[in-house]
């Protein structure tokens, strides 16, 4: 008998199709993520759960779910799932690293090239029909090339907006809990604390995972480091900014501009006074929004499902200990 999986949302073909050969899957058609009560119905008797960063998969949800064996994340980050109670109850999770990289660290570059020369408002500027003649001293920005700009978490997608910055001439600043030593030879990247990366920076890109130690990491005290012309960028999770602040921030001339692929809460609602912001763009979290990155999550995605479902240890696992201390 084929094990039994659950898939909470419509899947590129490819991943699909795997998940198909190898198991008895169901999956959730809705456009918007299942509620609540279906996973409760739909996981007592799976083997295997396939769900997105939308789906909150937590310890009661577990115990629902007697049979699970994986739970597999279609994103590289997984704050959606209690990694803890999966681990104490032997469930192994896994993640989609790696792929989404270069894709993400695109759209962050975009979101501070959309900010820094203000595209969006031009666009709707030209789209109101205001654009009469060249002008000398409208919808002027700021310098990118040769700026200075903070990374807060020098990860994979930190070091990978290091990359595109250095090829602007950008000076960079980078904290992170580690030092990386690796990057600071190979893009002259700098390690300093976050005090000064706030103080000093034109721009400041956040990259950090969401955990208890960074929610709110960015928020009034640190807005208020910043430079007047400065201007934050954010392709991580939304909680990592104090949203409140950011807006009182935004709306006294404190920084000059932010760009936000993340929201706290997503989606954020339309009567959010940070959408009535000409300096605040705002994406709908497509960071790893490409059609072939798309592909490789979910299809790397159902490769940790169907390893979960057999035993084996996913190729991209987040709690590797659940099998290792079987093994061991
Ligand atoms: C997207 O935000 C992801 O974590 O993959």
């Amino acid at each position: 008998m084929k094990p039994k999986a659950y898939v909470t949302r419509i899947l590129p073909d490819k991943a699909w199709e795997m998940i198909e050969k190898f198991c008895e899957a169901e999956v959730w058609e809705g456009e918007l993520p299942p509620p609540r009560e279906v996973l409760f119905e739909k996981v007592t008797e799976i083997g295997g759960l396939l769900c997105l960063l939308t789906d909150e998969i937590d310890a009661p949800l577990m115990d629902a779910a007697p049979e699970l064996k994986v739970i597999s994340n279609c994103a590289v980050g997984y704050d959606n799932i209690d990694v803890k109670a999966a681990t104490e109850r032997g469930i192994i999770v896994g993640n989609t690293p790696g792929v989404l990289t270069e894709t993400t660290a695109d759209l962050a570059f975009a979101l501070l090239m959309a900010t820094a020369r203000r595209i969006p408002e031009a666009t709707r500027f030209v789209q109101a029909g205001k654009w009469k003649t060249w002008e000398l001293t409208v919808l002027l920005g700021q310098d990118i090339h040769g700026a200075t700009l903070g990374i807060v978490g020098m990860g994979r997608i930190g070091s990978a907006v290091a990359k595109r910055a250095s090829g602007f001439g950008m000076k960079i600043f980078y904290h992170d809990v580690l030092r990386r030593e690796e990057f600071e030879e190979e893009l002259g990247v700098v390690f300093t604390d976050l005090e000064r990366l706030l103080r000093e920076s034109d721009f400041v890109t956040l990259h950090v995972s969401l955990a208890k130690e960074t929610h709110h990491l960015i928020g009034r005290k640190e807005l208020e480091i910043m430079k007047p012309t400065a201007i934050l960028i954010n392709t991580s999770r939304g909680p990592i900014v104090d949203q409140e602040a950011l807006y009182d921030a935004l709306k006294s001339g404190q920084i000059t501009a932010a760009g936000l692929d993340v929201t706290d809460p997503e989606p954020i609602s339309p009567d959010d006074p940070l959408l009535s912001l000409d300096n605040c763009v705002v994406l709908p979290h497509i960071g790893s929004a490409s059609i072939a990155t798309r592909t490789k999550m979910a299809t790397m995605a159902a490769e940790n499902l169907i390893a979960g479902l057999k035993g084996e240890m996913p190729p991209n696992p987040v709690n590797p200990e659940v099998l290792s201390s079987r093994v061991g």
